[in-house]
């Protein structure tokens, strides 16, 4: 039962059902039941009692939002894999702990890459929409053909682990992996893969490019027009990482212009608020950031953020820690 020692916490979101239970069986809470994006007024009257933060990548979490914090805050847990929403170096230096869900979205996000792949390809979305208009007037020959992907190449940028768990799929499927990263993986984990250590080399050998790789200084609108028209004419790319790695406004161009086939989209830039312009197209299979969107790994990437509470509250280093 909870007692007034135990530390309190700030839940900037709504959590899946077995967290909340977990969190409130260990910690004074102030959650956010009904999901509403909270007032700044909010926002500061919770983070005034809180020992300790739980958000998610919808708040920035900036050099002066950070250096701003009470002292009674000190530590912040993110219900994401991805961190580009905290300025880490800001949190270092008001010695603020973070921590964050790695590993358990892997296979997830993986699966999420592949139905954009396959959506992208096989022209999912003229497909349904034809059907959901009533304007299906039967079966031919040369109706919705799309691109098969045995024999295809695939380059994968940011061989980690989702690129991985993506290369390990899209084999299945018969597609020749590629990859960028900035390291090259050793023989047991490129499993054949072919290394490129330029982007000038692997884009023009490619036939789709899948993005797994996270938004950094050094990434963001890493595919602009100079990325698209390095991509051979009729290639497709898929973005399940985050919408700031691509620049919306060239990746229209690329695909008005027919230089690409198809695009496959998990993430957006300035999420929700999506281009109307790339989700009215009939070559943009398009998801709302579903990637780890499952009930085991919703719950999973919970359990880590609140292993990462215990082990703070409990004086021992983060288990996922990266502050
Ligand atoms: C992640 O974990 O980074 C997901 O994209 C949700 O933000």
């Amino acid at each position: 039962m909870a007692t007034s020692k135990q530390p309190r916490i700030l839940v900037t979101r709504r959590l899946p059902e077995a967290v909340t239970e977990r969190l409130l069986r260990d910690y004074d809470a102030d959650l956010n039941a009904d999901d509403r994006p909270l007032s700044d007024a909010e926002l500061a009257a919770g983070i005034a009692r809180a020992d300790g933060l739980f958000v998610a990548s919808n708040i920035k979490w900036d050099a002066e939002r950070l250096s701003a914090l009470p002292d009674n805050v000190k530590i912040l847990v993110t219900f994401s894999v991805g961190h580009d929403h905290i300025d880490l170096d800001a949190a270092r230096r008001r010695g603020l702990k973070v921590g964050n869900t790695p590993d358990v979205l892997t296979e997830a996000v993986a699966d999420i890459a592949m139905l954009c792949l396959l959506g992208a390809a096989r022209r999912a979305v003229e497909s349904q929409r034809m059907l959901h208009r009533g304007e299906w007037e039967g079966w031919h020959s040369t109706q919705l053909v799309g691109m098969e992907l045995t024999g295809r190449k695939l380059g994968i940028v940011g061989m980690g682990r989702i690129g991985r768990a993506t290369a390990r799929r899209a084999r299945g499927f018969g597609l020749e992996i590629h990859y960028h990263n900035r390291q090259r993986l050793d023989a047991e984990a490129e499993q054949g893969a072919i290394y490129h250590d330029r982007l000038e080399t692997m884009l023009p050998v490619v036939d789709i490019v899948s993005l797994s790789c996270p938004a950094t200084a050094e990434t963001t609108r890493l595919v602009d027009a100079t990325f698209l028209r390095a991509m051979r004419p009729g290639s497709i790319l898929v973005n399940t990482a985050r919408g700031a790695l691509v620049d919306e406004h060239d990746l229209l161009a690329a695909l008005e212009s027919g230089h690409l086939f198809a695009a496959g989209l998990d993430v957006f830039d300035n999420e929700p608020h999506v281009n109307p312009k790339l989700v009215a197209r009939d070559d943009v299979f398009s998801l709302p950031h579903i990637g780890s969107a499952t009930v085991n790994t919703r719950n999973a990437m919970g359990f880590c953020c609140l292993d990462n509470l215990d082990a703070f509250f409990q004086g021992r280093p983060l288990p996922f820690g990266l502050v």
